[in-house]
């Protein structure tokens, strides 16, 4: 009787080490029973590439580089023409200067003479100095930024001449300038005044700025 129950009492366990097998099993397929999780990131649902989209940015081109971007400025000793080339050369977009007709000399520029040129035009709000480089076309841009230095707290007057000569319907004007210390002041409310068309963006003084700070900043801005 003993022999007997010992018998069934090993059947009894081969039978459940079979059974363990068998479940074992069928959870296996060759991942050790590891509980499948649905994927939360889309992109990892497939393995697929996408196909090249052709409206994407050519990532070998600078940003924006389809030539709908002009860099205005105007420049008496060259700060503000430096930013503005770093800008054009970011961008792909083109350069134009703003020559005045009659150029400023040095003693034009000397605000410390209470009756040079600069230090009368600044005191004059009507002043417009002729401009002496040839006519733009504005045709295909969408962005125009406009550099020029800080006289007196405000635009130079020709910056004025300026933007009261061009239709900037559609264009986002986007001014820029450079100073001794001080700020943006009203020169770029004055200018988008002046121009009376455009979508105008708030002036940027740029100052002494760094290759990662122009370009972070033109690209907000575009
Ligand atoms: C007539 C004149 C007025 C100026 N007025 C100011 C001023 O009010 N505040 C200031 O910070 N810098 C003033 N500056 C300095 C210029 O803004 C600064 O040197 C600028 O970077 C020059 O730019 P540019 O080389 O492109 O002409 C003045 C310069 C000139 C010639």
């Amino acid at each position: 009787m003993k022999k007997i129950i010992t018998v069934i009492t090993l059947i009894a366990v081969l039978v459940m080490i079979l059974a363990a097998c068998g479940q074992q099993s069928t959870n296996t397929n060759g991942e050790n029973n590891k509980e499948t999780v649905a994927p939360t990131d889309a992109s990892a649902q497939t393995d697929e590439t996408e196909p090249d989209d052709p409206t994407a940015a050519d990532p070998t081109q600078p940003a924006g580089s389809e030539k709908d971007v002009l860099v205005v400025f105007f420049s008496a000793t060259g700060t503000t023409k430096a930013v503005a080339e770093r800008i054009a050369a970011y961008t792909g977009g083109d350069l134009y200067e703003i020559k005045a007709a009659r150029e400023y000399t040095d003693a034009d520029l000397n605000w410390h003479d209470s009756g040079s040129r600069t230090t009368i035009e600044q005191n004059d709000k009507s002043a417009r100095p002729e401009i002496g480089s040839e006519d733009l076309s504005l045709d295909g841009y969408k962005t125009v930024f406009i550099g020029y230095p800080i006289w007196w707290g405000e635009e130079p007057r020709i910056l004025d001449t300026f933007v009261e000569k061009y239709d900037f319907t559609g264009l986002t004007c986007i001014p820029f300038c450079t100073s001794g210390g001080s700020g943006v002041g009203r020169s770029d409310k004055n200018l988008a005044d002046h121009a009376g068309s455009g979508n105008w963006e708030s002036g940027k003084l740029l100052n002494r700025v760094s290759d990662a700070d122009l370009q972070s900043w033109v690209d907000s801005v575009r």
